[in-house]
């Protein structure tokens, strides 16, 4: 008899319901996808270049562990850029293979067993398997009613003598929601009377609408930076998932620590696609501020569609998803995106991938053509029609 795995932890974690629902989609000929986290658009060209060149003049070996230091000192420039936060590149910044490597080390730098972590939900996927893996108590906090958004009333009632670590994902995957600054500042008063730290996944914030700019970060708040983790990076902001480069910022007391769990695990990223970051946080974000312009725009037809359907759904001011409230036809989400998967060749995410709260949601991604949402909003309006019909 071989021996079993880690039962206790790995083998009853799930897989997250996003894979296990593609996997159905894929089987579907002429399905519509709706279902992606991702942007359709290419890596922006000087970007590519710059990764292309980066492997001709044999930039192919490690790099320190803590990352490229003239991406970390691009990513210390744009923070002060954008924040006005003053982060030390060679001591308070790590270049990771992603935002999710970033957050594994960070779950893993802070949390012990039975240490709470507190995560608003619905939420990305990641962080509950994450938490799962420290073996830390993980307390969603249910935002369904508050336009998901962590109010200070809930932060302050979750909160128990073992809390650790509160996690903040503005702008919002899946729900488009962001925090202003004086919401964010009210979270700051209970999180500093609480002595905890804050993860801020701030993987969207150049991706926000209706003139905002790039959303705020609780780092900037008074007496926040020091107990507040950046997680950021390439990924979404400048068309970048595959080349696995997002970043750590925080103070140098947890940069430290967090330097031995990275380099345990990935020793560094790419070398050459760490170039390419430097490129697309620099001379290429212009691009970045593009694609947000036409974010924008697809968000708008969207939403007038939805809006046309007689849908209810908060409307996304940042990240490119919207969260369609499904409780009117008295289905689980995962029947309502099988039905319009199966039905109408729509394929949109089931709200239960993103926590159990989510289940009266299924989560629509704008990172598609507009004629593609168009198509779309025809074949969700047909299948709403007949499921309204009858009821
Ligand atoms: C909120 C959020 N954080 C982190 C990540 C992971 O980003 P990366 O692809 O850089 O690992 C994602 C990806 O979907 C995300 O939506």
């Amino acid at each position: 008899m071989v021996k079993p795995l880690n039962q206790n932890v790995v083998t009853n974690l799930q897989r997250t319901g996003i894979r296990r629902f593609n996997e159905l989609v894929a089987k579907v000929p002429g399905a519509i996808k709706l279902t992606v986290g991702e942007i359709d658009l290419p890596t922006p060209p000087n970007t590519k270049l710059r990764g292309i060149n980066a492997i001709t003049e044999n930039v192919t070996k490690y790099t320190p562990n803590a990352g490229d230091l003239e991406l970390r000192s691009a990513i210390s420039e744009y923070l002060e850029q954008h924040y006005q936060l003053n982060y030390s590149a060679k001591n308070e910044i790590i270049v990771t293979v992603g935002g999710s490597e970033a957050i594994d080390t960070i779950f893993r730098t802070l949390l012990e067993p039975n240490d709470e972590i507190i995560i608003p939900a619905p939420c990305f996927p990641g962080y509950l398997g994450s938490g799962i893996l420290t073996q830390s108590n993980i307390v969603l906090v249910d935002t369904c009613s508050s336009e998901f958004k962590l109010t200070p009333q809930q932060l302050e009632d979750a909160i128990t003598p073992s809390t650790k670590l509160v996690v903040l994902n503005y702008p919002n995957n899946p729900t488009g929601s962001i925090l202003t600054v004086s919401e964010l500042e009210k979270l700051a008063e209970i999180i500093i009377k609480h002595d905890l730290y804050v993860l801020t996944d701030e993987m969207y914030a150049t991706l926000v609408y209706d003139d905002i700019g790039i959303a705020p970060s609780i780092a900037s708040i008074q007496g926040m930076k020091e107990r507040t983790i950046i997680v950021n990076g390439v990924s979404k902001s400048s068309s970048m998932t595959g080349w696995r480069v997002g970043y750590i910022a925080t103070s140098e007391k947890i940069v430290e620590q967090a330097l031995k769990v990275h380099q345990y695990a990935v020793a560094s990223p790419a070398s050459m696609a760490q170039k390419a970051a430097i490129t697309a946080l620099t001379t290429d974000f212009p691009e970045t501020q593009k694609m947000a312009l036409l974010f924008e725009r697809r968000r708008d037809i969207l939403v007038n569609s939805l809006n046309e359907i007689g849908l209810k759904f908060n409307r996304p001011v940042g990240a490119f998803y919207c969260f369609l409230d499904i409780s009117e036809f008295g289905m689980d989400s995962w029947s309502f995106a099988e039905k319009m998967l199966y039905d109408y060749k729509l394929a949109v995410v089931p709200g239960s991938s993103f926590s159990k709260y989510g289940d009266n949601f299924v989560r629509l991604s704008f990172a598609v053509d507009e004629q593609i949402i168009v198509e779309a909003m025809k074949r969700l309006s047909a299948g709403v029609a007949s499921l309204r019909k009858k009821k």
